[in-house]
């Protein structure tokens, strides 16, 4: 029988062998961060999806919280607030107040993995939750993808072919009326070499926007 899958992982997820040991290894060296599956965030209403790689272990993985506490999450929050999808300030910590209006965010996979690289085999045993969290929002109409292994994942995820939906800097599929949009992730090292400007990110930003008010 076909197993279930939620749209979140239990913190303790046991499914990758390697992403446990490292978060128990990072948990024994930190007791007191997060070292679990990070849930997504955001709003369930939400018309925007973004899908990041996954947590940082000094971010998302010290918090609690997808893209709080890093570099990323410095430029992620402040695009989605220029663009109107936060209330609140984004102050790098889960008791911030911030809340997404319209907007989720979710990683396309929920552990940290060593170096920030998750290898193939845990991409696909995380896609399950991935599929459940698009299918639970009645009201996306964008998925916007932060960097290549996040767009890969998520068109496999839509049962689609990769040779037919290349992944690029601001390149847009419509699939049956929900547009997958992707970006360079903006990680420190894209953001330090120029390869993702701010104005680069705004612009992907301000498709979206579009594309959510349409
Ligand atoms: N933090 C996340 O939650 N995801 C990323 O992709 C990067 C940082």
């Amino acid at each position: 029988m076909a197993v279930e899958f939620p749209a979140e992982a239990p913190a303790n997820c046991p499914l990758c062998p390697r992403l446990v040991a490292f978060r128990e290894a990072s948990a024994v060296k930190e007791p007191d961060w997060f070292n679990g599956a990070v849930a997504s965030f955001g709003d369930e209403a939400a018309a925007l999806l973004v899908i990041g790689l996954a947590p940082g272990l000094t971010g998302a993985n010290r918090t609690g919280r997808p893209f709080t506490g890093d570099w990323a999450g410095d430029l992620l929050y402040a695009t989605l607030g220029k663009f109107g999808f936060c209330e609140g300030q984004y102050d790098k910590r889960i008791d911030d107040g911030l809340s997404l209006q319209g907007a989720m965010i979710t990683n396309a996979v929920r552990c940290v993995p060593p170096q920030n690289k998750p290898v193939g085999a845990e991409i696909n045993q995380c896609r399950p939750f991935l599929k459940a969290r698009i299918a639970a929002l009645p009201n996306l109409k964008v998925m916007l993808c932060l960097g290549k292994i996040s767009h890969d994942s998520t068109v496999r995820t839509l049962g689609l072919k990769l040779k037919d939906h290349p992944f690029g800097h601001g390149t847009q599929y419509n699939i049956g009326g929900v547009t997958l949009l992707s970006s360079y992730h903006c990680s420190r090292y894209n953001t330090n070499t120029k390869r993702l400007t701010v104005a680069m990110f705004e612009e992907v930003f301000a498709v979206a926007r579009e594309l959510t008010d349409a």
